[in-house]
């Protein structure tokens, strides 16, 4: 058996924390303890009072100015994308056309998708984020390359090959069948795999026929614990072409309901353009919500209103949408979250950034029994956040007087120079260079 000691402030969640007054939902410690044994929590408390027990042969390192926290959980990113973040162009369908096909094309080749997941990975692993909810594109290839690149680091991962039948380049198409048979065998060969899980990935209603929506929901239904992952009610001009294209249903989140692909484990980005009824049929059906903040403002997308959500009790968490998304980093996405709350004079408060992500985003993924919080026999991915990572941080830190302050710091000035390290099952795995 190993066992090892991280000692410095420690934060995890236990339930949402609302407006941060709910000081139950958290637990803090100043002087904090993590034991980690073979890779799970063995125990997190004060360090006082755990370090008395604990051997005297146990290694304990030292965090000094540091914030250990739960592994981030980014609930939305698209691998393939982090080849197309930062292209400038109009709204939602132009940046597909002009940016995001063409460099999806290119994912059947499987040592260019190797090379993309791995930097994708690395990406994540410097920003804190220890699992994703992640997109591939419509070539298996993809899925096989991101899958073997997060095995290999022994990570938590979701990932899924893009269901796209129509109004697509042909180079992009797949069909109902072949969808459906490729889909089949990824789930076969990846679900359950190590610390993998497979996401049935329609990419959207616009790009999927009918028939193969309904081949989706019929395998969903044949693999209640997999995944279902796509996009709703984003842009308004891509709302107006679903609803040419299903005039029948009432509303875009409609047509996922109708072809069976409304459940638990069912995550949608964006929700933006919802009505009453959306979001009470998300509730009610225990799908959820990825809010994608820095996404939703580059591509002009629109507002997420979070207090709506709240209202109808819709589930949602945090997550970049890499390459409409403008940042790897969680806490750049927290930042985004509240400047989207203050668009609309709602409040995030930086308890609740933190919480949604990581337990808020490890809930919406079912994962939360082994993730998101340092509960005992979780496992051990976790965050160092330094909190004098620059010299604006630490002399802001240094006035800051209570966790919220500090929390709020940490998202409005941080970006990955704050993670010092990230844990990987207890092992660090923030970058693969010689350290
Ligand atoms: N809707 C359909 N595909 C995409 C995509 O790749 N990114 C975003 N943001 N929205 C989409
Ligand atoms: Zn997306």
């Amino acid at each position: 058996m190993t066992v090892s000691a991280h000692r410095g402030a420690v934060l995890h969640f236990l339930r949402d924390p609302g407006d941060g007054r709910d000081a139950a939902a958290y637990e803090h410690h100043p002087d904090g303890l993590l034991v980690i044994e073979d890779g799970l929590i063995a125990a997190c408390g004060p360090a006082a009072a755990l370090l008395a027990s604990l051997p005297a042969d146990v290694p304990v390192t030292e965090h000094p100015d540091a914030l250990l926290m739960p592994g981030f959980v980014d609930s939305h990113v698209h691998y393939p994308q982090t080849e197309v973040i930062g292209s400038s162009g109009r709204q939602l369908l132009d940046w597909l056309q002009d940016y995001v096909f063409p460099a999806e094309a290119r994912f059947g080749d499987a040592a260019h998708a190797r090379a993309v997941a791995d930097a994708c990975i690395d990406e994540l692993l410097r920003n804190g984020t220890t699992t994703a909810l992640v997109f591939g594109t419509v070539h298996r290839e993809s899925v096989d390359a991101f899958f073997a690149a997060a095995a290999e680091r022994r990570l938590r991962m979701i990932c899924g090959k893009v269901l796209m039948d129509r109004n697509c380049p042909d180079d992009l198409r797949d069909s109902a069948a072949s969808g459906n048979r490729d889909s089949r065998a990824l789930i076969e060969r990846w679900h359950g795999h190590e610390r993998l899980h497979y996401a049935i990935t329609p990419r959207f209603a616009a790009t999927s026929s009918a028939a193969q929506l309904q081949a989706a929901g019929q395998l969903a239904a044949a693999y209640p614990d997999t995944f279902i992952h796509s996009h709703v009610a984003e842009n308004h001009a891509e709302i107006a072409w679903v609803r040419e294209l299903y005039p029948d249903a009432r509303s875009y989140l409609d047509v996922y309901e109708r072809h069976g692909l409304l459940r638990e484990r069912a995550i949608y980005a964006h929700c933006i353009h919802f009505d009453a009824a959306d979001r009470q049929r998300m509730a009610a059906s225990g799908a959820a919500a990825a809010f994608c903040p820095t996404s939703n403002l580059f591509l002009g997308s629109g507002l997420f209103d979070l207090d709506a959500s709240d209202a109808f009790g819709m589930r949602y968490a945090l997550a970049t949408d890499v390459g409409g998304g403008t940042s790897f980093g969680m806490l750049q996405t927290m930042l985004a979250a509240y400047q989207i709350a203050q668009l609309q004079d709602q409040r995030l408060h930086p308890l609740r950034a933190f919480y949604l992500a990581t337990l808020g985003g490890a809930r919406i993924l079912g994962l939360d029994e082994r993730i998101g919080h340092f509960g005992i026999g979780r496992e051990a991915d976790f965050v160092v956040l330094d909190l004098a990572a620059t010299p604006l941080l630490e002399r802001r830190c240094r006035t800051a007087r209570t966790l919220a302050e500090q929390l709020m710091l940490l998202m409005t000035l941080g970006d990955d120079r704050v993670v010092r390290e990230t844990f990987i099952l207890g092992q660090p795995a923030k970058s693969r260079l010689p350290r």
